[in-house]
């Protein structure tokens, strides 16, 4: 039986991760949102691996990472001053932290991190365990969520070993995820910022720096597909009141804040994202708990609709795609679609 990925933290985890990234190997690593599936950006056969790994299709790029905001020109390039002084003024409000920038790719970087396109996704990591890999490896990684495709994010080097653990053989264990949600990506032109994904940076703190734009796309970057994060329990939003569901008693809820006795009775298993009633904090314990409850006994999953206001918005941006991957499947776009 294979024992699955080993487990490292501290320096002599951080020198085992960066001797293994070094020789084209890929590694799952911690980052302040969630963890990550690294390879050197600058090795296509590492990249090719990642792709494997996960069971992610060719055509979705991957955000490259840097360490600080010093590093982006050796990944991309401005199109104009104007450009680089709106990054430099988001660099300086947001980075190192949860935001990704589309620019333009620089043309050193292999085809297979941007899918062919000429945007490159690129952002500065907050946490300090991945940022010493990167400095030590002397090059930027490009990390997908260490997730097999289509499935929860990992918030913990355990949720990587359970998702990947047959499939790579390193993970550098960096504590929980302090954010716990994917983060915001960003594209920009000339007529402002367009959100691609919602993330923990919200709308109106990018509002301050340049005008927001709203496009209708069901697709607006190729990984948002309509079916994603998904368990592999049935997960049904509530529409009505929690009192008419039928079958509760076989099923796990999760929900916003802590529900009445009478409620949580009814079900087999409760999970309660924030007591207080805290968006950041039901953030931080979205993924580990929608996990829990798949690892679970249960069922199926019942889940409250959270209010969409701040980071509530990527909340339910994620609790939507994983309520319809999980019934109708994560695969491609052409199996996902609705009609
Ligand atoms: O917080 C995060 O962003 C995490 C951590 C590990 O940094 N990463 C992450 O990567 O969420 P991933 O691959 O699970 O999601 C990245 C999304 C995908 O939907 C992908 O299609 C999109 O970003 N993306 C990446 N590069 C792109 C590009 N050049 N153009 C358009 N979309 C891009
Ligand atoms: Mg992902």
């Amino acid at each position: 039986m294979s024992l699955g990925a080993r487990i490292v933290s501290g320096e002599e985890g951080v020198a085992k991760c960066v001797a293994l990234l070094q020789e084209g190997g890929i590694a799952g690593v911690p980052t302040e949102t969630v963890y990550g599936l690294a390879a050197d950006a600058f090795q296509p056969l590492a990249l090719a691996s990642i792709f494997e790994a996960k069971g992610r299709p060719l055509t979705d790029p991957l955000i490259v990472h840097l360490p600080e905001s010093a590093w982006i020109e050796r990944v991309a390039i401005f199109e104009s001053d104007i450009e680089r002084a709106l990054v430099n003024r988001l660099a300086g409000a947001f980075w190192p932290g949860p935001l990704t920038l589309l620019l333009k790719k620089h043309p050193n970087i292999p085809e297979l991190v941007t899918a062919g396109s000429d945007r490159i996704a690129v952002r500065v990591t907050a946490h300090p365990l991945f940022q010493e890999v990167l400095r030590k490896l002397g090059s930027p990684l490009a990390a997908p969520s260490a997730n097999r495709f289509g499935r929860i994010s990992p918030v913990s080097a355990l949720d990587v070993q359970s998702e990947l653990g047959e499939a790579i053989s390193l993970i550098l264990d960096g504590g929980p995820s302090r954010h716990g949600l994917e983060s915001t990506i960003v594209s920009l032109s000339s007529e402002g910022m367009e959100i691609l994904r919602p993330g923990p940076i919200t709308e109106d703190q990018l509002n301050e720096f340049r005008h927001i734009i709203h496009r209708e796309s069901i697709v607006k970057t190729p990984g948002s597909l309509p079916g994603h994060y998904a368990p592999r329990k049935r997960l049904s939003i509530l529409e009505s009141d929690i009192m008419e569901v039928s079958n509760a008693v076989a099923h796990g809820l999760l929900t916003f804040r802590r529900p009445s006795e009478e409620v949580a009775a009814r079900f087999q298993m409760v999970k309660v994202l924030s007591p207080g009633g805290d968006l950041k904090e039901a953030a931080a314990n979205f993924y580990a708990y929608l996990r829990a409850l798949d690892e679970s006994g249960v069922e199926g999953i019942y889940s409250e609709a959270l209010p969409e206001v701040g980071i509530g918005i990527a909340i339910m941006d994620r609790l939507r795609r994983a309520e319809y991957g999980s019934k109708h499947g994560t695969g491609h776009l052409h199996e996902s679609r609705s009609p």
